[in-house]
């Protein structure tokens, strides 16, 4: 069964603090999206494989560990996903990026997909789907699908800011192998299917279309 990491760090909590806040405006609002999703991805990387090797230092040799060059994605659902990609490269900056387009429908809730371009070898790299929410779950289970059953990804994980317990169980559910990172749970989905407390529509808050 997958594991759901959430975070309790000091600096995640607080700058999801601001990032809530509805006075917060478009332009920290993407900072605060792109700072969060670095930090997360400083756990959500814990397990990258190391290797042994020896580096001279100005001193003397030093055995050293390092990363033993683990091929790595990060995928973004459009819209919202986009403000987290620059926060994740800062960390990863040898990750490919590939892209997938969804929205959901406003009347259904279901997602719809628009737009769809991975890096060529992607079925040989370690996939990273980032989405700051995960609230009924459609979208993050209809990308997961995409990469497994149309790109041959094996290893995915999912990065989402705020996730709703719905959108967890649906995640679970279809994919119990795809790991869930989530700076917060929240409490419920509303009957518009929107997290509360939640941050409201991110795609809207990132690029000021409200
Ligand atoms: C938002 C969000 C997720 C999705 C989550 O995108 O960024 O992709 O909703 O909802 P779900 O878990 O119920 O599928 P939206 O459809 O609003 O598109 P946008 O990013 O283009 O604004
Ligand atoms: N999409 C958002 O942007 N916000 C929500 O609360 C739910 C879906």
């Amino acid at each position: 069964m997958s594991i759901v990491y959430t975070f309790d760090h000091p600096l995640i909590q607080h700058k999801l603090s601001i990032l809530r806040d509805e006075k917060t405006g478009a332009k920290e609002f993407r900072e605060l999206i792109s700072e969060i999703a670095a930090l997360m991805c400083y756990e959500a990387t814990r397990d990258l494989p190391m290797e042994d090797a020896e580096v001279y230092t100005p001193v003397a040799p030093a055995k050293v560990r390092r990363l033993a060059g683990k091929k790595l994605a990060v995928v973004p659902i459009l819209r919202a996903g986009l403000g987290m990609v620059e926060g994740v490269l800062s960390i990863i900056p040898s990750a490919k990026v590939g892209h997938i387009g969804l929205y959901r429908d406003p009347e259904t809730l279901e997602p719809v997909e628009y737009y769809c371009k991975m890096p060529p070898d992607i079925s040989e790299r370690d996939v990273y789907i980032v989405d700051p929410m995960l609230a009924t779950g459609g979208s993050a289970v209809a990308a997961i699908k995409v990469l497994r059953e149309e790109h041959g990804v094996q290893r995915i994980r999912l990065m989402c800011i705020i996730a709703a317990p719905e959108g967890i169980a649906a995640v679970r559910e279809a994919y119990p192998d795809v790991d869930i990172y989530a700076a917060a749970e929240d409490e419920c989905l509303n009957e518009h299917g929107y997290i509360v407390p939640g941050l409201g529509d991110a795609g809207d808050r990132i690029f000021g279309t409200k």
